[in-house]
């Protein structure tokens, strides 16, 4: 099943507080952006990146794209001030229809089984993301005082991708800027509409590289995929 994909890198992964954009820190000394392009360069079903960046890296990373071969990003967007705003500039690129899925730039450990899965669930039935189970029991507080337990059978830890028909991504993303909403997903920007969207049951190795003890843990997964390899 083609598909297109977004791939904001935009940000300035403040939270890993590593001086500069934890996209460009290298994880076997390549930066953690290729290692996520590289997913969907070998893809034969991306049909086609575009990249959300920050203009004031633009230079650095066509560089950098050239240097390791990466050939299907077909355009680079300025990114925004928000994630969701970096999203929407690269939506408005988006060429033709079929789908076209967002995934974040710092999850280098997409696979290609879960992308084909959540294709085939997108073009079934509209829109779908991939999440995981929680894990953690989680309380609901106020303060620090605790309200309630939640039911931890209902509650899914959501990741990207997420994948949607091209002319609904434009459709959610258009309404969400009329309306001036801002929301931390994609999905988030349906389901205000009433729009539904299915879960596709991904794996804990799809993680976000978001505060430094991830590399740790980055380190520890390919460790265990060369480990499957040999
Ligand atoms: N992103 C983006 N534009 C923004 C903010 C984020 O394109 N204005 C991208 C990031 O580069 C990342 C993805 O969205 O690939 C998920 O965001 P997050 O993990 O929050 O990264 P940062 O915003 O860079 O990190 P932080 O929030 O810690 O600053
Ligand atoms: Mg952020």
């Amino acid at each position: 099943m083609p598909y297109q994909v977004i791939i904001p890198a935009a940000g300035q992964g403040k939270r890993m507080g590593a001086g500069k954009n934890k996209l460009l820190l290298e994880i076997r000394g390549v930066p953690v952006f290729i290692h996520t392009l590289r997913v969907f360069e070998s893809d034969p079903d991306c049909t086609g990146i575009l990249l959300a960046v920050n203009p004031s890296e633009k230079a650095e990373i066509q560089e950098l794209l050239a240097f390791y071969d990466i050939k299907k990003v077909i355009g680079l967007v300025p990114g925004g001030s928000e994630r969701q705003y970096s999203v929407y500039n690269a939506v408005k690129e988006l060429q033709g229809d079929g789908i076209a899925m967002v995934h974040d730039a710092a999850r280098p450990f997409i696979d290609q089984h879960l992308i084909r899965k959540l294709t085939e669930a997108a073009d079934q039935d509209g829109s779908a993301v991939l999440a995981v189970p929680v894990k953690d029991t989680v309380k609901k507080a106020a303060g620090n005082q605790i309200l309630e337990t939640v039911e931890r059978s209902s509650l899914w830890a959501v990741q990207t991708p997420q994948a949607f028909r091209v002319s609904t991504l434009l459709h959610i993303h258009q309404k969400a800027a009329e309306e001036d909403y801002l929301g931390t997903d994609d999905a988030s920007l349906a389901e205000r509409l009433g729009i539904p969207v299915k879960i596709v049951e991904g794996n804990y190795d799809n993680i976000k590289l978001t505060t430094p003890e991830d590399l740790y843990f980055a380190e520890a997964i390919i460790r265990k995929r060369e480990a499957r390899s040999n």
